[in-house]
């Protein structure tokens, strides 16, 4: 059943943007009950922002440039969330550290995904980390964003194998069609308020 009031969610992209799409696309296809209200870029040609264009959401470039500092940035950036009173956050590839004062302002409203199963491989090039540490499987993550570096609650996680043959493409390649499932499912358990939150784990309430 439709809810009544739009549950009305926000991205913070930078690059590709192909779980931004996935987010769309599980939108469009009534699978999320959820309203993208605005898609935000620190990347003026981000590929994201042209996905979002083409389905008709307000997209916003806030350049980095402009600002003296993180907080001036981050301020911006709360002041255009507010706007369209946003009830989550999803950064999708964005590739900017969120200063704290932002993180509690929006505490418990944003969510991240990772390429990795965490707390294993946080921070960059988590794929090319998975491969020289020689796991034999990795996968995704998505999470509450908390002040720390991919350390936030755990929501879902997706496991994949990875093979002697895979190079770091080739796993990126193989969890990140993970990725798109997982971060709308994510969503839609926050959406539909089908989650615990106790500490730092995550409980599934499927009732
Ligand atoms: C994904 O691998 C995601 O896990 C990471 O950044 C990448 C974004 O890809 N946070 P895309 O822009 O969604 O295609």
């Amino acid at each position: 059943m439709m809810s009544l009031k739009p549950y009305k969610l926000a991205a913070l992209v930078s690059g590709h943007g192909s779980n931004l799409q996935a987010i769309i696309d599980s939108i469009e296809r009534k699978e999320l009950d959820a309203h993208l209200c605005i898609v935000i870029s620190n990347i003026k040609n981000a590929p994201a922002l042209a996905r979002a264009e083409k389905h008709g959401i307000e997209t916003v470039f806030i350049d980095p440039a402009n600002y003296s500092n993180r907080k001036a940035y981050d301020q911006a950036l709360t002041d255009k969330l507010k706007t369209v009173s946003i009830d989550l956050i999803c950064l999708a590839g964005f590739m900017r550290i969120l200063g704290e004062e932002f993180i509690h302002n929006f505490s418990r409203k944003i969510i991240n995904i990772h390429p990795s199963l965490l707390p294993s491989f946080p921070g960059l090039n988590a794929q090319k980390k998975a491969i020289e540490y020689g796991v034999k499987f990795s996968g995704c993550t998505v999470h509450f964003v908390d002040t720390g570096v991919d350390s936030g609650p755990i929501i879902l996680q997706t496991a994949v194998p990875v093979y002697d043959t895979d190079c770091e493409e080739s796993l990126s390649k193989r969890i990140l069609k993970q990725e798109h499932y997982l971060y709308p499912k994510a969503i839609a358990m926050i959406v539909e308020n089908k989650f615990n939150l106790d500490g730092r784990t995550v409980t599934h309430n499927k009732a």
